[in-house]
């Protein structure tokens, strides 16, 4: 990841991003007393400490990166002193301030299986190399209705969902994500809306009138992608101004829907 990435998201950009997603955590928690939330390539973090104000000690949120250049807790406590969202005798009070791990999420995931009600990903995954696994990973550890909401890419907004996904259909813009039947190419948004407990959606992102797509699991026994993982791209190599891994999958068996 280079520099000039952004590491610095908070609450407001996941709740437009992935369509208002502290409302399904403030709904959980009509029924629950706490819940237990991951935050899929956290950056500096400052998501996990906006659901912390929000939610106060109703939530426990622990988030991941690759390596400690990508955000550490210092970063995230001086972030979040910068912004506003605690101060610094605030910070030394709370007991459930989030926590980083770091891993490496193209492999298994160091969790127990139903360990999360939620998980959220923002602009992380593009990063991964098999893409697949990590939605299977993230089905694993999710719990029982848990929810997770990844953002896949990013297109201009359109005038209602029917034209984004039109579009999206027509170009067949397989953004880090390509999926072959033999020689002919499927078109992702189709296929992800075939497979029970996935949902492809959009949020927006208002700062440049784009649609956020991202891709909802909802906890399923087992996540059936009948894909078989070819290769991956890193894209930064092929030409100075794209990035991401993009990568190439086969189906195993030609499903009744395509
Ligand atoms: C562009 S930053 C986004 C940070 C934050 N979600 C935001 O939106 O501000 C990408 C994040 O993905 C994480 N990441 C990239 N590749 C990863 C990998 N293979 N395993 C784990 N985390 C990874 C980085 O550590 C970083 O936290």
């Amino acid at each position: 990841m280079t520099n000039q990435m952004r590491k610095n998201r908070g609450l407001g950009e996941l709740d437009s991003y992935l369509e208002n997603f502290s409302g399904l955590i403030k709904n959980k928690l009509k029924y629950q007393k706490k819940v237990k939330i991951l935050d899929a390539g956290c950056g500096y973090g400052l998501a996990m400490t906006g659901l912390l104000k929000k939610f106060g000690n109703r939530i426990e949120v622990i988030g991941y990166n690759k390596n400690k250049q990508h955000g550490t807790i210092k970063d995230l406590k001086r972030m979040s002193i910068k912004r506003g969202l605690f101060t610094k005798e605030d910070i030394k009070k709370i007991k459930n301030f989030p926590k980083i791990i770091y891993l490496n999420a193209e492999k298994k995931l160091p969790f127990r299986k139903e360990s999360f009600d939620f998980i959220y990903c923002l602009h992380s995954v593009y990063l991964y190399k098999d893409k697949i696994e990590f939605f299977k990973e993230v089905n694993r550890i999710l719990k029982k209705d848990g929810i997770a909401r990844i953002s896949f890419f990013e297109v201009t907004m359109l005038k209602n969902k029917k034209e984004v996904f039109d579009n999206l259909r027509k170009s067949n813009r397989n953004h880090f994500l390509e999926i072959w039947n033999e020689t002919k190419q499927i078109n992702i948004i189709d296929y992800f809306n075939n497979i029970k407990g996935i949902e492809i959606k959009f949020g927006k992102r208002k700062s440049k009138d784009h649609a956020i797509i991202y891709l909802e699991i909802k906890k399923q026994p087992k996540l059936n992608f009948n894909l078989k993982f070819v290769n991956s791209v890193n894209m930064g190599l092929i030409a100075p101004d794209k990035y991401g891994i993009r990568d190439i999958y086969s189906l195993n068996s030609t499903p009744k829907v395509l």
